[in-house]
């Protein structure tokens, strides 16, 4: 791949592991389990050619609606993949970051305390920057956004004259981030679903019908190509 333009930043919204397991008559949980080992091969890649922030959206403040031996399977998978990357941290240069509502009462306390010790033991590395979006809700992300502003200037140690787009954004859960260059969506949906609604604002967006479980490298590198050649003007005239 010419290296040129690689995106610095990469959001996906994995999307379709469900269909993917009805087509093959397997039941949804096995279409996740398929669906992370995407993942990996797509982190692998993402760090392989240069991108320096990957995003992923996991599981949404939306998906607790679903049934619970799903939501219970979803939670096992992210449990299996926090405990095999904490025992790999000490080779891998990867950081780990998880986005979303991670103190909230739904999510299990061994689960948070798992997030939070990989982003601890991950957080000196200097490879690709890897985001999780777990319980994440991009709505949610900017009213919690809110608030913390709202406690700072009452703490006295922001004045509101100061909050501005560059401030706010610092609050958010991407906070000293750079947005996100490209953002994919496998599964045919054309749609964000509550995903990064601040962040990708100026974002280069690309779907794909193909469904996550099936997503490959080389589907990665033709979203990559498709962006090299866009134009982006962020309002300016030529
Ligand atoms: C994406 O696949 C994974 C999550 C939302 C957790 P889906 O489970 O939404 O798959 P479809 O859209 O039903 O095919
Ligand atoms: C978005 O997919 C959430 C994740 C991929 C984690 P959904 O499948 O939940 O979104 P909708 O319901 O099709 O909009
Ligand atoms: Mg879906």
């Amino acid at each position: 791949m010419d290296e040129t333009k690689v995106p610095t930043h990469v959001a996906i919204i994995m999307d379709g592991n469900g269909r993917w397991a009805k087509e093959h008559n397997l039941p949804r949980n096995e279409g996740h389990r398929r669906g992370t080992k995407t993942l990996e091969n797509i982190i692998k890649h993402a760090a392989h050619i240069g991108i320096e922030y990957l995003t992923v959206y996991a599981f949404s403040t939306e998906n607790w609606n679903r049934p619970q031996s799903e939501v219970e399977g979803l939670i096992k998978l992210l449990r299996r993949y926090l405990d095999q990357h904490i025992k790999k941290a000490p080779s891998e240069d990867i950081r780990f970051n998880a986005i979303g509502d991670i103190f909230s009462s739904n999510i299990p306390q061994d689960l948070r305390d798992k997030i939070i010790h990989l982003q601890e033991i991950t957080k000196d590395k200097k490879g690709l920057c890897f985001n999780m979006a777990f319980n994440y809700g991009g709505r949610n992300e900017i009213i919690r956004a809110c608030k913390s502003i709202i406690n700072d200037i009452l703490l006295k140690h922001i004045d509101d004259e100061m909050v501005n787009e560059e401030v706010f954004a610092k609050y958010l859960d991407t906070g000293h981030q750079p947005d996100p260059d490209l953002m994919i969506r496998t599964s045919g949906e054309i749609r964000t679903s509550n995903f990064l609604p601040w962040q990708l604002t100026y974002s280069e967006f690309y779907f794909t019908s193909c469904l996550w479980p099936e997503f490959t490298v080389q589907e990665f590198d033709m979203a990559i190509d498709e962006y090299r050649r866009r134009k982006r003007r962020f309002g300016n005239s030529e």
